[in-house]
């Protein structure tokens, strides 16, 4: 049942590429440059009615809500708040009638986010589910949705429900800036050609496989890491950091790169490893230059970089590459190295990689 691979876990990270294909199988005609999704296309007015568009989720579902609204503002112009959905539902949260919100949930059953659902629909909000498990508690009570169609995830640790969730969701957010008029065709079609491209680029991400258990190898005894990204990354680097805490049990902290001077910068030695996303798109010169803060104090560096990279790999101790593609798909190739990382690192810690100590895979309870 585990297809010939150790763990579910890893199974799963490399059905990524077919999971992405299952997402937009159907809905995305890239030849006729069309989306087409059941849930938004029945409920276009108030999509592009909204003013803004709250999206509560939990976890790595609510880093995939962070992914989104990067993609979201930049594509479609509506202004995106992600909140937790533990934090939204006690807090008396101000939701005006043109809101939409949109629930991200693997499992469709997380209570916190069915909780700020229900509070959401009582406070007159159209709610918008994006869940893998069909039939799910949060598939039937929002009022429209998408299933991710990722098929099972076993492990607890979430890895192609992540990457399709973000998949959904930038699906959406074409569809909307082509709706409003934000994309013009060509841009639209670009951006169908290359989402169409993910999976064989995640791929070619999956091939470094080797290089990473190096890695892996070289820093499983640390006894913290850093995470860094910008922008489009910056959920990423948060997502890398989750990953591997709770898989392997070593501490791990995600920042915006720019950040790290506002005060972790004090924790870096020769001891610290510091994963930098340092994709040659937006803010890849401010990166660099983080880059030459973290080497110049002798953090240890491994570099999540694009093909062909040289300033990077100049001055990391690893680097590890990524296909380029467009920035606001980088994500969907940058998150691959980090999920094989922590992997690696939990394996070869001998932690029970599909189920880490004090961990469901839903998380029924508040
Ligand atoms: C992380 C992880 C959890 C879940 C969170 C939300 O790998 O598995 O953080 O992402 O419990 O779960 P869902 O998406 O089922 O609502």
């Amino acid at each position: 049942e585990k297809g010939g691979y150790d763990h579910f876990m890893l199974k799963e990270i490399y059905e990524q590429p077919n999971a992405i294909v299952d997402t937009y199988r159907g809905r995305m005609l890239v030849d006729k440059g069309i989306i087409r999704m059941a849930g938004v296309d029945d409920n276009i007015e108030k999509f592009t009615n909204a003013k803004r568009i709250i999206i509560v989720a939990c976890g790595t579902s609510w880093h995939a809500g962070l992914v989104a609204e990067y993609i979201f503002e930049d594509i479609a112009r509506i202004p995106v708040e992600v909140e937790y959905a533990s934090e939204f539902r006690y807090r008396n949260p101000i939701i005006n009638k043109n809101d939409v919100v949109i629930a991200i949930s693997q499992s469709g059953e997380t209570a916190d986010t069915m909780a700020a659902i229900k509070l959401a629909k009582e406070k007159g909000a159209f709610v918008f589910g994006v869940c893998n498990v069909v039939g799910s508690s949060i598939s039937r009570e929002t009022h429209a949705g998408a299933y991710t169609h990722a098929g099972p995830e076993i492990g607890v640790a979430s890895t192609k429900a992540f990457t399709t969730q973000i998949t959904v969701l930038s699906l959406i957010a074409l569809k909307l800036a082509k709706a409003k008029g934000e994309i013009n065709n060509a841009d639209f079609h670009y951006h169908l050609q290359e989402l169409d491209l993910i999976p064989g680029k995640i791929k070619k991400a999956l091939e470094a496989n080797d290089h990473i258990k190096e890695v892996a190898k070289k820093y499983m005894n640390a006894a913290n890491f850093l995470y860094l990204g910008r922008g489009f990354n910056f959920p990423v680097a948060l997502e890398g950091a989750l990953k591997l805490k709770e898989i392997s049990y070593i501490h791990a902290e995600g920042y915006p790169a720019a950040e790290m001077k506002h005060g972790p910068i004090a924790l870096i030695d020769e001891k610290m490893p510091v994963v930098v996303i340092a994709t040659k798109k937006g803010h890849y010169e401010k990166v660099v230059s983080n880059i030459q803060e973290i080497k110049s104090r002798e953090g240890r560096i491994i570099g999540i970089v694009t093909e062909g990279d040289e300033d990077v790999r100049s001055m990391a101790n690893y680097v590890i590459e990524v296909p380029d593609t467009i920035e606001a798909f980088t994500p969907l190739l940058t998150t691959i190295p980090l999920q094989l990382l922590s992997y690696h690192i939990a394996v070869m810690l001998n932690k029970n990689v599909d189920q880490p100590r004090n961990l469901a895979k839903s998380v029924t309870v508040e």
